[in-house]
């Protein structure tokens, strides 16, 4: 079955064909970080005016990378939420079009179930990880910009979202520090690349909420606080750049490492799947891989090019919920994640 998917909930406009689910035959995206850059984050107007303009030739070229006309297309995909409604609604606009227009079947896919399918992607180089043969039940470690729980994947659509942050996400944490010693943005993969020239254990920062009391729920905002505080007291904090990263970026990885272990082994999971765009980031790749594996649990970690919004990972999930009986469409159980 070939699935056309379509993603625009933040600021990449993407399109997508997929093979039952697994195997990709384009996966174009068209990124908008250079329009949003000189504000320091996303600006919502903009990022829907730049979907509409872009949103057909993207499909077109996805369909022509795939060398597939759309009578070859057996279902349209299409992120419903959670996002940005003014750049969601040019994405599912544009695909109930095509699938009114074709006669195709619409799937509605919840952006944090696309996340969670990306590890069911065959990667395009070999160094990367073959696709998720994980049995279930497996915990998933959701990461992103706007996004930070750990999620009990029980079956195909049967989630149970077990631990969530109280406040910031793991990736709007990065966007914010990185903002503040204006290093650029997105802060994330900048970040990460600046902590691997730094010592992670030059500064301290406390790990939030890694206490016992706090179960498997996260918070980030004071961890960003106490990289601004510290920093305030810096008379030249351009120096410390590379240890700042690493430290601060050594506090996140620890607490989200730690947490998930827990999480599988409080819900006798065998296997632990990151997701998300924080699961791009070296570190907590490299950490997380280590420390399961130390414990004998399997980490599936999605290829790189996956990990980030795109809308492969929707083609993904749209296959699952097109093909599995039990997979619930309502957006009522898909928004519970
Ligand atoms: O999943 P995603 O593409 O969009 C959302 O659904 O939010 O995630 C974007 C987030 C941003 O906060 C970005 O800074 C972060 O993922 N990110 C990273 C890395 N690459 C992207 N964070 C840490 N290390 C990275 N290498
Ligand atoms: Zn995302």
């Amino acid at each position: 079955m070939n699935i056309l998917a379509i993603e625009t909930s933040c600021d990449e406009t993407s399109a997508a064909v997929v093979k039952d689910g697994r195997e990709v035959l384009s996966n174009v995206i068209a990124s908008q970080i250079e329009f949003h850059k000189k504000y320091g984050g996303i600006v919502p107007e903009v990022a829907s005016r730049l979907h509409a303009e872009c949103i057909s030739l993207i499909i077109k070229d996805a369909l022509d990378r795939a060398g597939k006309e759309t009578k070859e297309i057996d279902a349209i995909a299409v992120t419903y939420g959670p996002g940005l409604v003014g750049s969601l609604i040019v994405g599912v606009s544009a695909a109930k079009a095509l699938a009114y227009s074709l006669k195709k079947p619409l799937i509605g896919v919840n952006h944090l179930e696309g996340h969670i399918y990306a590890n069911f992607l065959e990667g395009s180089s070999d160094s990367m990880p073959g696709t998720l043969d994980a049995s279930f039940p497996f915990i998933t470690l959701l990461v992103s910009g706007g996004h930070t729980s750990l999620v009990l994947v029980k079956g195909h659509g049967d989630y149970e979202t077990v631990g969530q942050t109280r406040d910031d996400a793991a990736g709007e944490a990065y966007d914010k520090v990185a903002r503040f010693l204006k290093i650029g943005y997105p802060g994330g993969p900048i970040i990460d690349k600046l902590a691997k020239e730094g010592n992670p254990d030059a500064i301290h920062f406390k790990r939030p909420m890694i206490e016992e009391e706090f179960g498997l729920d996260f918070s980030f905002s004071g961890l960003k606080t106490a990289v601004v505080n510290y920093v305030s007291r810096l008379p030249d904090p351009s120096s410390l750049i590379p240890d700042l990263c690493a430290s601060f970026q050594a506090a996140a990885i620890d607490v989200l490492v730690e947490k998930s272990l827990k999480a599988a082994e409080l819900y006798k999971c065998e296997t632990i799947a990151l997701a998300g765009g924080v699961s791009a980031n070296s570190a907590l790749r490299r950490e997380l891989k280590a420390k399961a594996e130390a414990k004998g649990l399997a980490v599936h970690i999605p290829p790189f090019e996956y990990c980030t919004d795109n809308a492969a990972m929707i083609g993904a999930a749209g296959h699952y919920k097109r093909d599995h009986s039990s997979f619930s469409l309502s957006p009522v159980a898909s928004a519970r994640i």
